[in-house]
């Protein structure tokens, strides 16, 4: 049975959408099979793959309210071993929607239910909000990794997070784990970078993972052409350290 990991905080900006991007494509580099669930309304892990977010007929949005079947909605991609489960802003609506109807928190992990055990890993990439689409996933996820970058009030965040977690893991998912917090767009010149990563191995000393992800301008460039960071340029210190964070990662889970 495949393992669920959601890309996770509530803080945006911080790196979800380009770790579940390029975690997803280095697992399926690594041999996986891969399924990359965009939660976004903004539709960024979508258009990061190659995907249209114009064209698609049936979307996460559809899939979530039991308006089509899995296979309607799945995407294959250009790329080794993933396939993407797309959004665009219908999902917006979507949301709403779900909070109208019973078990709103349930949707996802039933939708997800069947395609298990067809994948190895299913990656979802949530907004940046504690809204009913990230609560969906902290449901239907066996993990979360919590993507963090080094700033002042990164910290105040990450123990909203850790609180959020505890609570739908009592409620709804007893099987919810954090595999870990990556740091992103580091930066070990500044004080500041250097100052907050100690601070939080100081207070989460297992949880951060051993692999931090540099700024890097490639990684950055890399969305505009529809493509993870491995075939933008995989010699690049992005390519290198995704793919050292993805094997990281069944290490971890
Ligand atoms: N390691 C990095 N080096 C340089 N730029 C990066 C890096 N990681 C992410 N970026 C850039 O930072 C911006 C925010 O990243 P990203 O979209 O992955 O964050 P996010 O948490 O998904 O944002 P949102 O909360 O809006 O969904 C993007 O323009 C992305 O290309
Ligand atoms: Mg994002």
């Amino acid at each position: 049975m495949g393992k669920i990991i959601a890309l996770a905080n509530q803080k945006g900006g911080v790196g979800k959408t380009t770790s579940a991007v390029n975690l997803a494509a280095g697992l399926g580099l690594l041999n996986k099979k891969v399924l990359l669930v965009d939660l976004d309304p903004q539709g960024s892990a979508t258009s990061s793959v190659g995907i249209s977010k114009k064209s698609l007929r049936f979307s996460v949005a559809d899939l979530l309210i039991g308006g089509c079947r899995p296979d309607s909605a799945i995407r294959q991609t250009e790329f080794e071993g993933l396939d993407l489960l797309p959004a665009n802003i219908m999902l917006a609506a979507t949301e709403f929607d779900l909070i109208e109807k019973e078990n709103a928190e349930s949707h996802l992990r039933k939708a997800l239910s069947t395609l298990r055990d067809e994948y190895d890993f299913i990656i979802l990439d949530c907004p940046p909000s504690l809204g009913m689409l990230t609560v969906n996933a902290m449901v239907a996820c066996d993990h979360v990794i919590i993507p963090m970058q080094c700033e002042f009030f990164a910290l105040e965040g990450l123990v909203q997070l850790m609180t959020t977690i505890g609570q739908l893991k009592r409620r709804y998912n007893p099987r919810l784990a954090i595999a870990g917090i990556l740091v992103t767009m580091y930066n070990g010149r500044l004080a500041l970078d250097t100052d907050v990563l100690a601070e939080l191995k100081k207070h989460y000393p297992d949880r951060v993972f051993d692999t931090k992800i540099s700024r890097n301008p490639r990684l950055s460039e890399a969305p505009g052409f529809g493509v993870p960071i491995y075939y933008h340029d995989k010699s690049s210190l992005g390519a290198r350290e995704y793919l050292r964070a993805a094997k990281e990662l069944l290490n971890r889970v």
